[in-house]
């Protein structure tokens, strides 16, 4: 039976808050899940975080290196999916290939660094 009692405010009000910000953030929604989950797949934490520098520069400092410029996107997808050389502990090697379903999803991961 359906009652106005059963609707919980709180979290009515949490999920507005988080859809708002995302979308202030940016013009189309980064989907969140989908980015870290295809950080999981390629194991992009072993050498990356949100917030710590590890082997590889984190997706903060990527992202305030980035902020506003036009090429942004541009230029980390070809990062992702060229394997252009890297140092690291001063040797150089490869950067990891990023393997995805599709450009798009390569293009979301993109948006969700950048905007950390
Ligand atoms: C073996 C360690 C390692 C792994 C695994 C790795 N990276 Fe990196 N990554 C690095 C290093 C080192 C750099 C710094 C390159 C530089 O500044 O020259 C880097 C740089 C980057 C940058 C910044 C590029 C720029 O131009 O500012 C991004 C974004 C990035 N990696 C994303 C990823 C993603 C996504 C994955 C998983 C597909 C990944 N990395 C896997 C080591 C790694």
């Amino acid at each position: 039976m359906y009652s106005t009692h059963s609707f919980h405010l709180p979290q009515l009000v949490l999920a507005l808050g988080l859809s708002c910000g995302a979308l202030v953030a940016h013009a189309q929604a980064v989907d969140v899940a989908a980015a870290e989950a295809l950080l999981k797949e390629n194991k992009c934490g072993k050498c990356h975080s949100v917030d710590k520098q590890k082997d590889g520069p984190s997706f903060k400092k990527t992202a305030a290196k980035h902020k506003g410029k036009a090429d942004a996107e541009s230029k980390l997808f070809t990062h992702l999916t060229t394997g252009p050389m890297v140092e690291i502990d001063g040797e150089k090697e490869e950067h990891k290939e990023i393997k995805a379903k599709d450009d798009a999803a390569v293009k979301n991961l993109i948006q969700y660094i950048l905007s950390r």
